[in-house]
């Protein structure tokens, strides 16, 4: 019989502060930011799997190609029985990899970890029912906070897919690293998916998509500070921008203020200002080169015994172990 379990470290109060102290912080700097995890409310996670499907959205389909080709290799060379997957969203690649693992007779556990409570909660069924005969264990968690909290037992392969590490600043992914590498244990894996520089026309299509998905993503994030902190941000008073920054080698979504206004936002009684063409940046995607990812990992504590990538070299999974 399979067993379901979901472990909730987030409250919907931890939530709403841990926002309004982003907003706070994000609002009142300069330049403004926000984080890119406010992204992925329900209608986010959503966009986020569209993105996933359209035509100048390669990562996905590239990582896709490379699980398909190496998922037995990837379950073989992990030796692991546990699948734990940080931001797991919908799951949808991640098959492959159970698939493997079943085809071993090694899988035992799945451990889905993600910010986005009703996402997980979704991935977490769904792969109990494919699944018969294994225990999923879903933490609703923050990467930022409960890395601690993966529960241990079984040799694990730790699995970070999408490229999300890029979504992180360079001393955050540092911090990352080395608290995953703290918490894997002799034997235990860390799977990574990276994705690789390329032609800046390519990385900019990706993240400019002519059906507006991405654009509707970007924006999204105001409609939840709209919901969750009854603020009066105008949707039509902002638009998508995406572009590659050659020195920092990552893409930078923001969002363009079209005119100069003012946005309230009540539930923490902050105004704030934004002139025409102001920019607020929501989110990096770094991308990467092998050494820059070998060595990064090496910094952390880990090794990195495999690197595999699709066959036009777009994005790479590397497999690496405690050191
Ligand atoms: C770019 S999506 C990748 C989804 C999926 N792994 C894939 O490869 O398609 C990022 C995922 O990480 C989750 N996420 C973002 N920030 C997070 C955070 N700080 N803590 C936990 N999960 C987070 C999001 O909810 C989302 O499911």
């Amino acid at each position: 019989m399979t067993t379901t379990a979901v472990e909730t470290y987030l409250s919907a109060d931890d939530v709403r502060a841990a926002l309004r102290a982003d907003v706070v912080r994000g609002l009142t700097s300069s330049p403004k930011e926000l984080p890119p995890k406010w992204f992925y409310d329900e209608r986010g996670s959503q966009l986020f799997d569209e993105i996933t499907r359209l035509p100048e959205y390669y990562p996905t389909r590239r990582e896709r190609e490379i699980l398909a080709a190496r998922a037995g290799e990837i379950a073989h060379a992990s030796g692991a029985g546990v699948l734990v997957e940080l931001g797991a969203g919908t799951a949808e690649k991640t098959r492959s990899i159970l698939d493997a693992m079943r085809d071993l007779r090694s899988l035992e556990r799945y451990v889905p970890f993600d910010v986005s409570e009703q996402t997980l909660r979704d991935t977490a069924d769904a792969i109990a029912q494919e699944y018969p005969g294994i225990d999923v264990h879903g933490v609703v968690g923050d990467f930022d906070r409960h890395l601690g909290r993966i529960p241990v037992g079984g040799r694990r392969m730790v699995a970070f897919l999408g490229g999300t590490i890029g979504n992180f600043p360079p001393m955050t992914r540092r911090t990352f690293l080395a608290e995953i590498a703290a918490a894997l244990r002799p034997g235990d894996s860390f799977l990574l998916g990276t994705d690789l520089v390329k032609d800046v026309t390519r990385l900019e299509a990706a993240y400019n998509d002519s059906q507006g998905v991405t654009a509707a993503f970007n924006l999204n994030v105001l409609t939840v500070i709209n919901r969750e902190l009854e603020a009066d941000f105008d949707l039509e008073g902002f638009e998508h921008v995406a572009r590659f920054d050659s020195e920092n080698e990552w893409i930078e979504m923001l969002l363009r203020s079209k005119v100069d206004q003012t946005v309230h936002v009540s539930a923490i009684g902050l105004k704030a200002e934004f002139a025409a063409g102001e920019e607020m940046r929501t989110e990096v995607s770094a991308k990467f080169r092998r050494p820059f990812v070998e060595a990064e990992l090496s910094d952390a504590g880990l090794e990195v015994a495999h690197w595999w990538t699709d066959d036009h070299g777009d994005f790479a999974l590397s497999l690496s172990f405690p050191r």
